[in-house]
């Protein structure tokens, strides 16, 4: 067992609890946190692994899920101490919340960085002060890859590229392969590696399409309440949207809301497509319906990765640099009910 680098400022640590009180579903805005925080008098044992993470925020049902994951896998039953900071959607307070951990002597961080550039001073500081930084769900880009230990979360570009091959071959299908297909693409957060994957994944099929029209993209944030209001702008703009690619589940939830305000029909005999990203079970329900035609999975639960990953660390052991967790999709021909019988979320 590794020796402890207990820091003797690991005086009054906060363990910050989340208590997940509701779910986040269709129908209701998630920016606002439904989370409460509470302060934990506890303190690590001796041989706790202290693990300091630094979550994004709660902008979607997808992060919900995320954090929820980390909170049950890194329990003190199991010989782990978790100092959880929610960073709000600001990468400053991410950054802050690096330093603190530091500060503490923490044994490892866990990272899911908002955005990827910006990072290079703080690891740097967390290498000097040999703390192995994990990054989880989004990546970084640094000028020294040797600032971090590894990647554990998805393949945002292949996520893309899913949905466009998907549409390619629905669309060959419906015999519209090849007719003129308009499309808006409903953003996440500028700069993220959800974002920047997933826009050129579907970018690089798109070029194989000539008869595909991207007619705008704009950032819905990730989250539904700014998704709606962007659906309304590209409504009022364009009278002929076929397509729209939503880049996660809660901008589906604002999206549609607005075009069945505008009086749309959603579907494969309606007026506008939908295909979404993440897969959460109030996502599914739609693609059970039609709603959305095609949602590719966004695997949530990086937990227990992250986990296998500290124990190999704590062992010795080496690590792979990147490592992708499985993902599928999941379209409105599939039998979504079986399947949510025995999803997790
Ligand atoms: O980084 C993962 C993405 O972030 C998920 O698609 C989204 O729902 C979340 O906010």
């Amino acid at each position: 067992m590794i020796k402890r680098r207990r820091n003797n400022l690991f005086i009054s640590v906060f363990a910050l609890c989340f208590v997940l009180l509701t779910g986040c579903g269709a129908g209701r805005d998630t920016t606002a946190t439904s989370e409460t925080d509470l302060e934990s008098e506890s303190m690590p044992d001796e041989d706790d692994i202290v693990i300091g993470i630094s979550q994004v925020g709660s902008e979607s049902d997808w992060r919900t899920t995320n954090t929820k994951a980390y909170i049950e896998t890194f329990t003190q039953e199991k010989g782990y101490y978790l100092i959880f900071e929610d960073g709000q959607q600001k990468q400053e307070n991410q950054v802050k919340a690096l330093r603190k951990f530091i500060l503490k002597g923490v044994d490892y961080i866990v990272l899911d960085p908002i955005v990827e550039t910006g990072w290079d001073a703080v690891l740097k500081e967390a290498q000097d002060a040999g703390i192995p930084v994990i990054i989880a769900d989004r990546n970084v880009s640094v000028e020294d890859e040797s600032l971090y230990t590894c990647h554990v979360g998805s393949d945002f570009m292949q996520e893309g590229r899913n949905a466009g091959e998907w549409l390619a071959a629905y669309l060959e299908s419906r015999g519209r392969g090849k007719k003129e297909i308009n499309l808006v693409t409903l953003q996440g957060t500028l700069g993220s590696t959800a974002q920047i994957g997933r826009t050129s994944g579907f970018a690089e099929v798109m070029e194989k399409h000539a008869n595909w029209n991207m007619l705008e993209y704009q950032s819905g944030d990730f989250t539904q309440a700014k998704a709606y209001e962007v659906m309304e702008y590209f409504l009022e703009t364009y009278d002929d949207i076929d397509v729209v690619i939503c880049e996660n589940d809660n901008m589906a939830f604002g999206a549609i809301e607005a075009i069945k305000e505008a009086g749309l029909k959603l579907g494969k005999n309606g007026d506008i497509m939908i295909l979404s990203f993440d897969a959460v079970r109030d996502a599914l329900l739609l693609v059970q319906k039609g709603e959305i035609m095609a949602d590719f999975e966004c695997n949530p639960i990086i937990a227990p990765l992250v986990e296998e990953t500290i124990q190999k660390l704590e062992r010795g052991e080496p690590v792979e640099k990147v490592q992708h967790i499985d993902e599928t999709y999941f379209d409105y021909r599939m039998d979504i009910e079986t399947l949510l019988e025995s999803r997790e979320y």
